[in-house]
Formats: C-alpha cells, sequence, structure tokens
C-alpha cells in the first residue's frame, strides 16, 4: 500500500474516533440488510460484543498496514475461525460493501474517490488473505 493510501487510512480512521460505535451498527444493520444470511449467523449473540471485537480488529490492522508475516498467520487463523462460525466465501463481498457504505456515512464529506481507494485496497488485501485460507484449493 503507498504512503499516501496510508495515511489516508489512518486519519480518515481517527476521524471517525468519536462515532466508530455508530459506524459499526450502521454497518452491521446495512449487512443485514443486504445479506440476511449473514444475518443468520448472529442470531441470538449480543451485538455490542460483536462491534467491540471488530472494531479492535480493524483497529489493529489499521494500526500495522505493512503486514509483517506474524499478522498475515493471525489473519488466517482468524479465517478458520470464520469457516467455524459458518462464514462462507460469498459473505466477504457482502461485509465488504457494508464496511465501505458504512464508511461513507461516518466520514461524510471527508469520503473523496482516494479515500474510497485506499479503504477498498486496504479490504480487498484483508479478505484476500481470509478468503484464501478458507478455500480448500489453497491448501
Ligand atoms: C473481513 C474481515 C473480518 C474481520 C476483521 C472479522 C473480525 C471478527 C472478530 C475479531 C471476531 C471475534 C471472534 C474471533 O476472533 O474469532 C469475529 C467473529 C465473527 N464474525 Fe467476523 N470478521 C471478518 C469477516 C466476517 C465475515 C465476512 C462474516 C460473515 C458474515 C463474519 C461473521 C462473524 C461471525 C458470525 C462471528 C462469530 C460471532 C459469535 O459467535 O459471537 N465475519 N469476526
Amino acid at each position: 500500500m503507498n504512503p499516501n493510501a496510508e495515511r489516508l487510512i489512518r486519519e480518515t480512521w481517527m476521524q471517525l474516533v468519536p462515532t466508530r460505535a455508530v459506524a459499526a451498527e450502521l454497518f452491521y444493520s446495512r449487512l443485514f440488510a443486504i445479506d440476511p444470511t449473514a444475518e443468520e449467523l448472529f442470531a441470538g449473540k449480543p451485538m455490542h460484543e460483536q462491534y467491540d471485537k471488530f472494531l479492535k480488529t480493524v483497529d489493529w490492522l489499521v494500526q500495522t498496514l505493512d503486514y509483517p508475516p506474524r499478522v498475515i498467520e493471525e489473519l488466517q487463523a482468524l479465517s478458520r475461525r470464520h469457516v467455524g462460525y459458518g462464514v462462507i466465501v460469498a459473505h466477504y463481498e457482502t461485509v465488504g460493501a457494508a464496511l465501505l457504505w458504512a464508511l461513507e456515512q461516518g466520514l461524510g464529506d471527508k469520503w473523496d474517490a482516494d479515500v474510497k481507494r485506499a479503504w477498498t485496497e486496504l479490504y480487498i488485501f484483508i479478505s484476500g488473505v481470509m478468503v484464501r485460507e478458507a478455500t480448500p484449493s489453497s491448501a
């Protein structure tokens, strides 16, 4: 990821700090609206805990942007746990769409083409690692 994209990710993530919980809520409600099969996976789970876990993970990923092997290994382990939660590859696409949408809502006029490109690149990278790990032929 180029330094300008990294800077944009860090800056916009910081700008979201005061409204992160709202952004997380927007993210899940958007996800469940566009993909009811994702909602089924969370049935009966305390969503506030989930917001927290999700935000902490994004926080960690935003802080480590250069992704040494240790981070890749953790993402692969996260992906294997997700297979156990019933997550399938197609979910990564709807999760990505809901995440970008929630960031756009949260950032308002700070959301522009460069910011969108930077977050898209980051999500493609993260989901790419997770999807490859979850795809049997990659073994
Ligand atoms: C793209 C990156 C993703 C990240 C960073 C992420 C992050 C997390 C984290 C940190 C947890 C807590 C449990 C653990 O660490 O194993 C979790 C659980 C979970 N995630 Fe994800 N996730 C991602 C993608 C997805 C996708 C695509 C789905 C599909 C809808 C999904 C559905 C779930 C479910 C169902 C749980 C378990 C909830 C529970 O049993 O309490 N996640 N996720």
